[in-house]
C-alpha cells in the first residue's frame, strides 16, 4: 500500500536530507556551468566544424556508403582530434569536480547515507556477491566505478547530472519514458533492472504506487543511495542486489520488466541470458520495455556515436548498436518483438535527426510480449 501523506511527511522529516547533501555546493558553481558550457559547445560549434569539414571532403571524395568507410574519412579530417580530444577532456574533468565535492562532503555522505528506521522499502543484499567479469571495469572512465563504495555512487549520481547537460536532474527524461509505456490493466509486480540509484525505479513506482516495484542492480552502494532517494520521496520499494543474468525471481510471477540505459554495457552473450531470465520471469502477456541508443543510419553521425562511446570506455556500446534486440527477444521465446524511435520531449526530435549539420543522441525503445 502506498504511505499516507502524514506518514510520508513524518519520514521526509526524518529523512538526513541526501538530496541537499548531493546538491552542488554554491563554490563549485562556477567550475559546474564551465563544464555544462564546454560541452554545449562540443555538441553544437565543435560539431558544425567537424561536419563542415567532412562535406569538404565528401564533395571532393565522393560520400561514404556506410559507416565503416566513412571513419577513415572522418578520421583524417583537420578537426577531428580536437573533436576527440574535447570529449574525453570533457568527462575527465565531470568526473574530477564530482570527485572533489564528494570527497569534501565524505561526513555529510556518510550520515545521509547511514541506514535509518524511518527508510522506506527494504534492501536485499548479499553477502560475497560474485560479480560478472565484464562487469569490475571502470565504466564512463570513472575511478573505481559505482559499485565498490557509497562515494562511487555519489560521484556517480553527480556526473549523470552533467552528462545529460542538466536536462535530467529530477529525472524527467525516466519519467517521460515510464508514462509513455503502454500497458493494458494494472502491473502487480513490475522490475526495474540495472536500476543504478533509481531514476526508472522512482518514475515506475510513482506511475504504479498500488504495485511492487522491485529495483536490481550489481552495484549495492547504488540501491542503499536508492532507498534513501525513494525514502525522501515517500516511495517504498524493494531493493535487490543481483545480477540479470540470474534474476532472484520466481517463474511466471511478474508482471512488467523496464530495462534502461543498462544493455549497452553488456556482451552480447550477456544481453542473450538477461532476455531469457526476463521471458522465464514475466506471467503470459507481460511485457519487457528497454530504453537503448539505436543507429541514426547516417555514416558520419554513426562513425561519432562509435568514437563517443569508445572514448568514455565504454566496450561493448558500439557492438550493442549493432545487434537486432528485437531479433534476440524473439529468440528467447517472446511472441512479438519490436523498437520504435524514441525522442526526449521538447530536445530531440525527428527534424533534428532528419537533419545531418545537427548532433543527434538516438533512443530506441524496444518492447518486447512474453
Ligand atoms: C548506465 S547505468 C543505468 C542506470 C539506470 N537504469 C538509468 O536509467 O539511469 C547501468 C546500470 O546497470 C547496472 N548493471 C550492469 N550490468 C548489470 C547486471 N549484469 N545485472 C544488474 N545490473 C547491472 C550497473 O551497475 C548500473 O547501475
Amino acid at each position: 500500500m502506498p504511505p499516507t501523506d502524514t506518514a510520508v511527511a513524518d519520514k521526509a522529516d526524518a529523512a538526513p536530507g541526501i538530496d541537499s547533501v548531493l546538491d552542488w555546493p554554491a563554490e563549485t558553481l562556477p567550475a559546474l556551468t564551465t563544464l555544462l558550457a564546454l560541452r554545449r559547445r562540443w555538441m553544437t560549434d565543435d560539431f558544425a566544424t567537424l561536419r563542415r569539414d567532412y562535406e569538404a571532403a565528401v564533395e571532393h571524395a565522393g560520400a561514404p556508403a556506410d559507416q565503416a568507410e566513412a571513419e577513415p574519412l572522418v578520421q583524417s579530417l583537420p578537426s577531428a582530434p580536437r573533436f576527440q580530444w574535447m570529449h574525453r577532456h570533457i568527462q575527465d574533468r565531470t568526473w574530477a569536480l564530482c570527485e572533489r565535492i564528494v570527497k569534501d562532503r565524505a561526513p555529510e555522505i556518510a550520515a545521509a547515507m547511514a541506514p535509518s528506521d524511518s527508510d522506506l522499502g527494504r534492501l536485499e543484499g548479499t553477502e560475497g556477491f560474485a560479480y560478472p567479469a565484464y562487469y569490475t571495469f571502470d565504466y564512463h572512465r570513472q575511478d573505481g566505478g559505482i559499485w565498490r563504495d557509497d562515494a562511487g555512487a555519489a560521484i556517480y549520481l553527480l556526473g549523470a547530472r552533467i552528462v545529460h547537460v542538466g536536462r535530467n536532474s529530477d529525472f524527467q527524461l525516466h519519467d517521460q519514458f515510464v508514462d509513455e509505456i503502454a500497458l493494458e490493466g494494472e502491473p502487480q509486480t513490475i522490475l526495474d533492472l540495472g536500476c543504478g540509484f533509481g531514476k526508472t525505479t522512482f518514475s515506475l513506482k510513482r506511475r504504479w504506487p498500488g504495485a511492487e516495484v522491485q529495483g536490481l542492480d550489481l552495484a549495492e552502494p547504488c540501491l542503499r543511495l536508492g532507498r534513501k532517494m525513494a525514502s525522501a520521496r515517500g516511495l517504498d520499494i524493494v531493493w535487490r542486489q543481483a545480477d540479470m543474468e540470474r534474476l532472484p525471481n520466481a517463474d511466471d510471477s511478474v508482471d512488467l520488466v523496464v530495462i534502461t540505459m543498462v544493455l549497452h554495457e553488456l556482451p552480447a552473450s550477456a544481453i542473450a541470458n538477461t532476455l531469457a531470465e526476463c521471458f522465464r520471469v514475466l506471467r503470459p502477456g507481460g511485457r519487457l520495455v528497454m530504453l537503448e541508443n539505436r543507429l541514426i543510419g547516417d555514416p558520419f553521425r554513426d562513425t561519432l556515436l562509435k568514437w563517443y562511446s569508445q572514448l568514455i570506455d565504454e566496450p561493448y556500446w558500439e557492438p550493442f548498436r549493432h545487434l537486432d534486440l528485437p531479433g534476440m527477444c524473439r529468440e528467447a521465446g517472446f511472441t512479438d518483438a519490436w523498437q520504435d524511435k524514441w525522442y526526449i520531449a521538447g530536445t530531440d526530435g525527428p527534424a533534428a535527426e532528419a537533419d545531418p549539420r545537427r548532433w543527434c543522441t538516438p533512443w530506441g525503445r524496444t518492447t518486447a510480449v512474453r
